[in-house]
């Protein structure tokens, strides 16, 4: 009996078929119209990416979070929250997306102060409030979509049922639960989740108020609930991932005849433990090389062979496995590490925080091309690891720290002087216009600024992370992070309408310049006391303000010249 049981978890074990979907459609975005006074916009952007930033480390940890930031008169809670049944991958390709497409609601576009995005697989909210005891609001609102289903009678009777269950069972199940019905050959799918800063008697009313939301859907396909405190959905197919959780109505009890047979055959499960560990291993590690053929098919080999492909065992032990005191930074795609090769050679290790094994092909594709590029102001992207649990750049080291570090502790680090500012303005250009017109790909950096500027000993500047946005494919999360960090380098076109030219990165290389030349940060500017450097950022951000009112988008060789004077 126990080795019937043991071996049928065994299996269960066996075959996770992780089925990997972020879920990251967008179901409704709410913006309030509350809108923050113009003076203190910019502050309120600056609170607002550092709550993200704080949230982000949160949600690849458990999941969920909620962060805080600012001070008591201009405070931005966020609060963020994968379904229950993602994986942790797809939690992070879904917040992430999630993230990038909140901004969307910013001051910067609408002036709200306010938002929640409800993705089908995560949500996020922030306000300018502490709202993490609201359940209920008279923003919450339901969506319903497609066609009416051809046994409309049926189909609705059953979502109907299956709301209504749903929304008994997630509060007794910690707040999450999916099931489905099947009745007359009719059947339904739902899922439903509160908020975990909701507890369980406010994610039953929540719950409750979103069964009578709902329940003008059927017999339509679809429907969604959007509440403050909670998600409920239903819909034709199935669109959850019940592998990983045990949520059917059946599960309580199942679970606990389960915990006593457990229990009763202890010893005899003990005695084949050690044979059992060994045939899982064993089988787990052919299917783990099954499946990385399978996912990588063809290309595997060609990485194999590949001079740019690095084993992971080896960059890990290079790196003192990811030690704290190897860390050199922390970017938006991940973070970077120093570490010494076995051959001596010191590299540095970016540690993406996506997993690139969905498009292996591409990445390596790319890393191929950009690795390629050789210029004296441009950092060298020397490999990768793909094939590892996660997925690694290793680039070239770059001892003297960054531009950011130059000009943040300039007690601890000389400051630069003149000549060195002009040799690195010079610099940076110059490797600018390789990687838009010189190099054999064209490529838009997206992310100019001073922590992506490296020192070398003799202070030449190199530009780091360049080619990043293409190692990703289009409309998956590529820099979504990165873009989240760096508003305030962003050219205004391409904040408003996505646009993306090479003008962008001539933007925000003008707004390096004035930093590099004031020696300030440009978020510094906001509370800087009166000097010629604020009159400098007033007639910068007014030129800004500028092009966003105006539709015409002339040359931003417009804003150096403001800059200068
Ligand atoms: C609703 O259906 C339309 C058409 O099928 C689709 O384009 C849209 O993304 C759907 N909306 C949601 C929220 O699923
Ligand atoms: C904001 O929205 C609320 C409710 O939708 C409405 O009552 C109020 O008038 C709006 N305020 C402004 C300034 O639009
Ligand atoms: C807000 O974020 C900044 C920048 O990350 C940080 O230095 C500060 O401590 C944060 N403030 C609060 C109240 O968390
Ligand atoms: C649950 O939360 C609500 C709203 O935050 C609160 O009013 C209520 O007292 C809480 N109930 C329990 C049992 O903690
Ligand atoms: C939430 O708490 C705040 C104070 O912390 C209070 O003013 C507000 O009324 C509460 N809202 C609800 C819905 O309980
Ligand atoms: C839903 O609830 C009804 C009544 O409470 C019950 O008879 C039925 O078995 C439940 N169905 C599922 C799938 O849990
Ligand atoms: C249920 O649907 C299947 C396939 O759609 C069909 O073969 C079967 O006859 C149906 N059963 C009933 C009772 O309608
Ligand atoms: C997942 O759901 C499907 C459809 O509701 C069901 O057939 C299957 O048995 C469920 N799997 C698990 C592991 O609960």
């Amino acid at each position: 009996m126990a080795l019937l049981l043991l071996l049928l978890l065994f299996f269960s074990c066996l075959s996770t078929p992780s089925l990997s979907d972020p879920r990251a459609t967008k179901a409704a975005m709410l913006c309030t119209n509350r809108t923050a006074p113009t003076p203190s916009r910019q502050l309120f952007v600056s609170n607002f990416l550092a709550a993200m930033d704080a949230l982000t480390p949160l949600i690849s940890a458990k999941r969920y979070g909620s962060s805080i930031n600012g001070t008591h008169t201009l405070t931005v809670y966020a609060f963020g929250q994968c379904m229950k049944d993602l994986s942790q991958q797809d939690c992070n390709m879904c917040f992430a997306q999630c993230k990038t497409q909140i901004l969307n609601c910013l001051p910067f576009q609408k002036g709200t102060r306010g938002g929640s995005l409800f993705f089908d697989g995560c949500y996020l909210r922030y306000d300018d409030y502490n709202f993490f005891n609201e359940t209920i609001t008279d923003r919450d609102t339901s969506v319903c979509n497609g066609t009416s289903n051809k046994n409309g009678v049926v189909y609705k009777a059953n979502a109907l049922q299956l709301v209504s269950n749903l929304s008994h069972l997630a509060p007794k199940n910690g707040g999450f639960f999916v099931a489905s019905l099947s009745r007359k050959n009719v059947s339904v799918y739902g899922l439903a989740q509160c908020w975990e800063y909701v507890n369980a008697t406010s994610c039953r009313n929540c719950l409750a108020d979103a069964v009578t939301r709902i329940g003008s859907c059927p017999p339509k396909q679809e429907g969604r609930a959007l509440n403050t405190g909670c998600y409920l959905r239903y819909s034709s197919q199935k669109f959850y991932d019940n592998s990983t959780v045990v949520a059917s109505s059946s599960g309580n009890h199942g679970r606990r005849k389960l915990a006593i047979i457990l229990a009763a055959s202890f010893a005899a499960l003990a005695l084949v433990l050690a044979a059992a560990t060994f045939a899982f291993f064993a089988r787990k590690n052919l299917l783990k090389r099954r499946r990385d053929r399978r996912q990588f098919g063809a290309i595997l080999d060609t990485v194999n062979k590949s001079k740019l492909n690095m084993a992971y065992e080896i960059l890990e032990k290079a790196t003192n496995y990811f030690n704290d005191d190897n860390k050199l930074g922390q970017g938006g795609s991940g973070s970077v590490y120093k570490g010494v090769l076995p051959d001596g050679n010191v590299v540095a290790i970016k540690r993406l925080s996506f997993n690139t094994t969905q498009w292996a092909d591409h990445f390596f594709n790319e890393v191929n091309l950009i690795s390629g590029i050789h210029h004296k102001n441009l950092v060298r992207l020397l490999g990768c690891s793909i094939t590892g649990p996660e997925s690694l750049l290793v680039y070239e080291y770059v001892p003297n720290k960054s531009l950011h570090d130059h000009l943040s502790a300039r007690r601890i680090l000389q400051p630069l002087t003149w000549e060195v500012r002009y040799k690195i303005i010079l610099g940076i250009a110059e490797g600018m216009a390789y990687l838009h017109e010189e190099s054999h790909v064209r490529i838009i950096h997206r992310d100019i600024k001073l922590s992506n500027i490296l020192l070398d000993n003799d202070f030449t500047p190199k530009i780091a992370d360049f080619g990043l946005a293409r190692l990703f494919p289009e409309d998956k999360s590529h820099i979504s992070t990165a873009i989240a960090g760096t508003l305030g380098y962003m050219a205004p076109e391409y904040v408003v309408r996505g646009k993306l030219t090479e003008k962008a990165d001539v933007f925000s290389f003008g707004v390096l310049v004035v930093e590099i030349v004031s020696g300030r940060k440009n978020t510094s500017f906001i509370t800087s006391s009166s000097s010629i450097l604020q009159t400098v950022t007033v007639i910068f951000c007014r030129a800004s303000t500028y092009f966003l009112d105006n539709v015409s988008f002339a040359d931003y060789h417009f804003s150096f010249s403001f800059s200068i004077y």
